[in-house]
Protein backbone atom coordinates (compact mmCIF):
# COMPACT_ATOMS: atom_id res chain seq x y z
CA UNK A 1 0.00 0.00 0.00
CA UNK A 2 1.40 3.53 -1.04
CA UNK A 3 1.74 6.09 1.56
CA UNK A 4 -1.50 8.31 0.31
CA UNK A 5 -3.52 4.70 -0.34
CA UNK A 6 -2.99 4.41 3.51
CA UNK A 7 -3.50 8.26 4.52
CA UNK A 8 -6.78 7.87 2.15
CA UNK A 9 -7.79 4.92 4.27
CA UNK A 10 -7.18 6.67 7.63
CA UNK A 11 -8.77 10.11 6.81
CA UNK A 12 -11.79 8.46 5.03
CA UNK A 13 -12.26 6.48 8.54
CA UNK A 14 -11.60 9.66 10.50
CA UNK A 15 -12.88 12.45 8.58
CA UNK A 16 -16.05 13.21 11.47
CA UNK A 17 -13.72 13.17 14.09
CA UNK A 18 -11.12 15.52 12.35
CA UNK A 19 -13.57 17.89 10.94
CA UNK A 20 -14.57 18.60 14.91
CA UNK A 21 -11.32 17.96 16.68
CA UNK A 22 -8.88 18.60 14.67
CA UNK A 23 -9.10 20.76 11.44
CA UNK A 24 -11.57 22.91 13.76
CA UNK A 25 -9.77 22.29 16.85
CA UNK A 26 -8.08 25.04 19.20
CA UNK A 27 -4.26 23.42 18.10
CA UNK A 28 -5.07 24.01 14.39
CA UNK A 29 -7.37 27.59 14.96
CA UNK A 30 -4.97 29.07 17.53
CA UNK A 31 -1.43 27.50 16.51
CA UNK A 32 -1.16 25.99 13.18
CA UNK A 33 -3.83 28.41 10.81
CA UNK A 34 -2.73 31.55 12.34
CA UNK A 35 1.05 30.98 11.76
CA UNK A 36 0.41 29.24 7.74
CA UNK A 37 -1.87 32.64 7.52
CA UNK A 38 0.72 34.85 8.52
CA UNK A 39 3.14 33.38 5.97
CA UNK A 40 0.66 33.62 2.80
CA UNK A 41 0.56 37.34 2.78
CA UNK A 42 -2.13 38.88 0.50
CA UNK A 43 -3.40 36.39 -1.66
CA UNK A 44 -5.96 38.26 -3.46
CA UNK A 45 -5.68 37.59 -6.86
CA UNK A 46 -3.79 34.74 -6.74
CA UNK A 47 -4.42 31.37 -8.40
CA UNK A 48 -3.72 28.77 -5.31
CA UNK A 49 -2.87 25.39 -5.43
CA UNK A 50 -3.56 24.09 -2.12
CA UNK A 51 -2.32 20.32 -1.28
CA UNK A 52 -4.40 18.20 0.92
CA UNK A 53 -6.88 20.52 2.31
CA UNK A 54 -8.60 18.49 4.44
CA UNK A 55 -12.07 19.81 5.57
CA UNK A 56 -11.59 22.80 3.59
CA UNK A 57 -11.17 25.37 6.49
CA UNK A 58 -8.04 27.15 5.06
CA UNK A 59 -9.95 26.74 1.67
CA UNK A 60 -12.67 29.11 3.15
CA UNK A 61 -10.32 31.42 3.65
CA UNK A 62 -8.26 31.31 0.60
CA UNK A 63 -11.73 32.27 -1.36
CA UNK A 64 -12.67 34.51 1.57
CA UNK A 65 -9.78 36.51 1.17
CA UNK A 66 -9.84 36.41 -3.03
CA UNK A 67 -7.85 33.71 -4.00
CA UNK A 68 -8.54 31.40 -7.69
CA UNK A 69 -8.43 27.86 -5.19
CA UNK A 70 -7.71 24.99 -6.97
CA UNK A 71 -7.69 22.55 -3.70
CA UNK A 72 -7.45 18.41 -3.97
CA UNK A 73 -6.39 15.31 -1.03
CA UNK A 74 -6.15 11.95 -1.22
CA UNK A 75 -9.04 11.27 0.86
CA UNK A 76 -12.37 11.57 -0.95
CA UNK A 77 -14.34 11.70 2.49
CA UNK A 78 -12.39 14.97 3.46
CA UNK A 79 -13.06 16.12 0.17
CA UNK A 80 -16.31 15.58 0.38
CA UNK A 81 -16.63 18.05 3.75
CA UNK A 82 -14.33 20.77 1.96
CA UNK A 83 -17.27 20.59 -0.85
CA UNK A 84 -19.75 20.69 1.55
CA UNK A 85 -17.79 23.76 3.14
CA UNK A 86 -17.15 25.74 0.12
CA UNK A 87 -19.75 24.59 -2.42
CA UNK A 88 -18.91 25.25 -6.13
CA UNK A 89 -16.22 28.05 -5.03
CA UNK A 90 -13.10 26.17 -5.14
CA UNK A 91 -11.85 23.34 -7.77
CA UNK A 92 -11.76 20.39 -5.81
CA UNK A 93 -9.90 17.37 -6.57
CA UNK A 94 -9.38 13.67 -5.55
CA UNK A 95 -5.71 13.52 -5.97
CA UNK A 96 -2.57 11.68 -4.30
CA UNK A 97 0.14 14.04 -3.92
CA UNK A 98 2.93 11.35 -4.56
CA UNK A 99 1.66 11.32 -8.71
CA UNK A 100 2.12 14.08 -10.75
CA UNK A 101 -0.27 16.48 -10.35
CA UNK A 102 -1.50 16.40 -14.01
CA UNK A 103 -4.17 18.39 -13.44
CA UNK A 104 -2.20 21.69 -12.79
CA UNK A 105 -0.18 22.96 -15.74
CA UNK A 106 3.52 24.06 -15.79
CA UNK A 107 3.92 28.08 -14.53
CA UNK A 108 0.21 28.28 -13.98
CA UNK A 109 0.25 28.84 -10.51
CA UNK A 110 1.01 31.81 -7.59
CA UNK A 111 1.06 29.93 -4.59
CA UNK A 112 1.38 26.12 -2.81
CA UNK A 113 0.16 25.59 0.33
CA UNK A 114 0.33 22.46 1.93
CA UNK A 115 -0.82 22.29 6.05
CA UNK A 116 0.48 19.67 7.89
CA UNK A 117 0.50 17.17 4.37
CA UNK A 118 4.26 16.92 3.52
CA UNK A 119 5.23 14.22 6.69
CA UNK A 120 2.64 11.59 5.26
CA UNK A 121 4.80 11.58 2.19
CA UNK A 122 8.30 9.85 2.30
CA UNK A 123 10.01 10.94 -0.92
CA UNK A 124 9.73 14.88 -1.12
CA UNK A 125 12.09 15.16 -4.29
CA UNK A 126 9.29 14.29 -6.83
CA UNK A 127 6.42 16.58 -4.97
CA UNK A 128 9.00 19.56 -4.85
CA UNK A 129 9.80 18.91 -8.47
CA UNK A 130 5.91 19.24 -8.92
CA UNK A 131 5.88 21.90 -7.20
CA UNK A 132 8.85 23.91 -8.69
CA UNK A 133 7.11 23.19 -12.24
CA UNK A 134 3.73 24.12 -11.29
CA UNK A 135 4.77 27.48 -10.01
CA UNK A 136 5.11 30.94 -11.86
CA UNK A 137 9.08 32.76 -11.17
CA UNK A 138 8.70 34.19 -7.83
CA UNK A 139 5.84 32.12 -7.36
CA UNK A 140 5.90 31.02 -3.37
CA UNK A 141 5.31 27.06 -1.28
CA UNK A 142 3.93 27.87 2.04
CA UNK A 143 4.21 24.47 4.15
CA UNK A 144 3.67 23.58 7.88
CA UNK A 145 4.62 20.15 8.95
CA UNK A 146 5.69 17.92 11.87
CA UNK A 147 8.61 19.98 13.87
CA UNK A 148 11.62 17.20 13.93
CA UNK A 149 12.48 17.85 17.63
CA UNK A 150 8.94 17.35 18.67
CA UNK A 151 8.84 13.79 16.22
CA UNK A 152 12.61 13.10 17.71
CA UNK A 153 11.32 13.53 21.20
CA UNK A 154 8.00 11.08 20.77
CA UNK A 155 9.24 8.64 18.41
CA UNK A 156 12.80 8.22 17.64
CA UNK A 157 15.04 8.91 20.22
CA UNK A 158 17.32 6.28 19.29
CA UNK A 159 18.09 8.08 16.05
CA UNK A 160 17.52 11.66 14.95
CA UNK A 161 18.86 11.40 11.50
CA UNK A 162 16.81 7.85 10.72
CA UNK A 163 14.09 8.37 8.33
CA UNK A 164 11.02 6.89 9.89
CA UNK A 165 7.86 5.72 9.39
CA UNK A 166 5.35 5.80 12.86
CA UNK A 167 1.92 4.80 13.64
CA UNK A 168 0.31 6.81 15.76
CA UNK A 169 -3.29 7.23 17.51
CA UNK A 170 -5.10 10.29 17.96
CA UNK A 171 -7.88 11.15 19.95
CA UNK A 172 -9.56 9.40 23.41
CA UNK A 173 -12.70 7.44 24.24
CA UNK A 174 -14.93 6.41 21.54
CA UNK A 175 -12.53 8.20 18.86
CA UNK A 176 -8.95 6.71 18.84
CA UNK A 177 -7.95 7.19 15.07
CA UNK A 178 -4.52 5.46 13.71
CA UNK A 179 -2.44 7.77 11.53
CA UNK A 180 0.86 6.39 9.92
CA UNK A 181 3.37 9.38 8.72
CA UNK A 182 7.16 10.10 8.31
CA UNK A 183 9.44 11.49 10.95
CA UNK A 184 13.23 13.10 9.25
CA UNK A 185 15.49 15.60 9.96
CA UNK A 186 15.77 19.05 9.39
CA UNK A 187 18.41 18.42 6.96
CA UNK A 188 16.69 16.03 5.09
CA UNK A 189 13.47 18.79 4.98
CA UNK A 190 16.34 21.82 3.50
CA UNK A 191 18.28 19.73 1.46
CA UNK A 192 15.51 18.30 -0.33
CA UNK A 193 13.96 22.20 -0.81
CA UNK A 194 17.38 23.23 -1.96
CA UNK A 195 17.64 20.67 -4.93
CA UNK A 196 14.47 21.39 -6.01
CA UNK A 197 15.70 24.46 -6.58
CA UNK A 198 13.77 26.96 -4.23
CA UNK A 199 14.95 29.33 -2.08
CA UNK A 200 13.89 29.43 2.44
CA UNK A 201 12.83 32.83 2.62
CA UNK A 202 11.23 32.36 6.43
CA UNK A 203 11.61 28.94 8.34
CA UNK A 204 9.40 29.89 11.97
CA UNK A 205 8.85 28.30 15.08
CA UNK A 206 5.90 30.25 16.43
CA UNK A 207 3.85 30.03 19.50
CA UNK A 208 0.53 29.94 19.62
CA UNK A 209 -2.10 33.15 19.57
CA UNK A 210 -2.95 35.01 23.22
CA UNK A 211 -6.35 33.48 23.41
CA UNK A 212 -5.35 30.12 23.73
CA UNK A 213 -3.79 30.54 27.13
CA UNK A 214 -7.74 30.95 28.82
CA UNK A 215 -9.48 28.53 25.96
CA UNK A 216 -6.56 25.63 26.83
CA UNK A 217 -3.68 26.46 29.36
CA UNK A 218 -2.10 23.11 29.14
CA UNK A 219 -1.60 23.18 25.72
CA UNK A 220 -0.95 26.86 25.68
CA UNK A 221 1.98 26.07 27.88
CA UNK A 222 2.92 23.07 25.99
CA UNK A 223 3.42 25.40 23.07
CA UNK A 224 5.03 28.30 24.77
CA UNK A 225 8.02 25.67 25.36
CA UNK A 226 8.32 23.02 23.00
CA UNK A 227 7.41 23.62 19.41
CA UNK A 228 4.74 20.74 17.53
CA UNK A 229 5.32 22.13 13.65
CA UNK A 230 7.72 23.92 11.59
CA UNK A 231 6.58 26.17 8.93
CA UNK A 232 8.14 27.34 5.89
CA UNK A 233 8.08 30.07 3.06
CA UNK A 234 10.13 29.51 0.31
CA UNK A 235 10.53 31.21 -3.39
CA UNK A 236 10.36 29.65 -6.56
CA UNK A 237 13.44 32.10 -8.28
CA UNK A 238 13.27 32.76 -11.81
CA UNK A 239 16.75 30.68 -12.58
CA UNK A 240 15.85 26.73 -13.25
CA UNK A 241 17.08 24.09 -10.59
CA UNK A 242 19.89 23.49 -12.78
CA UNK A 243 21.52 26.84 -11.99
CA UNK A 244 21.06 26.20 -7.74
CA UNK A 245 23.23 24.85 -5.64
CA UNK A 246 22.61 20.87 -5.27
CA UNK A 247 22.20 19.66 -1.76
CA UNK A 248 24.21 16.21 -0.52
CA UNK A 249 21.39 14.48 1.42
CA UNK A 250 19.89 11.72 0.44
CA UNK A 251 17.04 9.40 1.81
CA UNK A 252 18.80 5.76 2.85
CA UNK A 253 17.51 2.98 0.85
CA UNK A 254 15.09 0.58 2.53
C1 LIG B 1 -3.48 16.68 9.10
S1 LIG B 1 -4.60 16.74 7.73
C2 LIG B 1 -4.48 18.47 7.26
C3 LIG B 1 -5.69 18.94 6.50
C4 LIG B 1 -5.72 20.43 6.22
N1 LIG B 1 -4.59 20.85 5.41
C5 LIG B 1 -5.76 21.20 7.54
O1 LIG B 1 -4.78 21.89 7.84
O2 LIG B 1 -6.76 21.09 8.25
C6 LIG B 1 -3.68 15.96 6.46
C7 LIG B 1 -4.42 15.85 5.14
O3 LIG B 1 -3.47 15.43 4.14
C8 LIG B 1 -4.11 14.51 3.30
N2 LIG B 1 -3.09 13.68 2.64
C9 LIG B 1 -2.23 12.81 3.23
N3 LIG B 1 -1.46 12.23 2.30
C10 LIG B 1 -1.82 12.75 1.10
C11 LIG B 1 -1.40 12.53 -0.23
N4 LIG B 1 -0.44 11.62 -0.54
N5 LIG B 1 -1.98 13.23 -1.23
C12 LIG B 1 -2.96 14.14 -0.94
N6 LIG B 1 -3.42 14.38 0.31
C13 LIG B 1 -2.86 13.70 1.32
C14 LIG B 1 -5.02 13.73 4.24
O4 LIG B 1 -6.04 13.04 3.55
C15 LIG B 1 -5.54 14.83 5.15
O5 LIG B 1 -6.71 15.42 4.66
Amino acid sequence: MSDGERAASQYDAMAAYYSVNQGGGVCNSHYERPATIGLLGDVNGKDVLEVGCGTGVLTEWLLDHGARVKAFDVSPEMVRIAASRVGGRADLVIANLEQPLSFVADRSVDMVVASLVLHYVRDWAPVFAEFRRILRPGGHVVFSTHHPAMDWKLYSSENYFAVKQVTDTWGKDDWPREVTFWCRPLTAMTETISSAGFLIERLLEPGPTPELASLDPELDQKLRTAPDFLFFKLCAPAAGPADQPQGHWRPPED
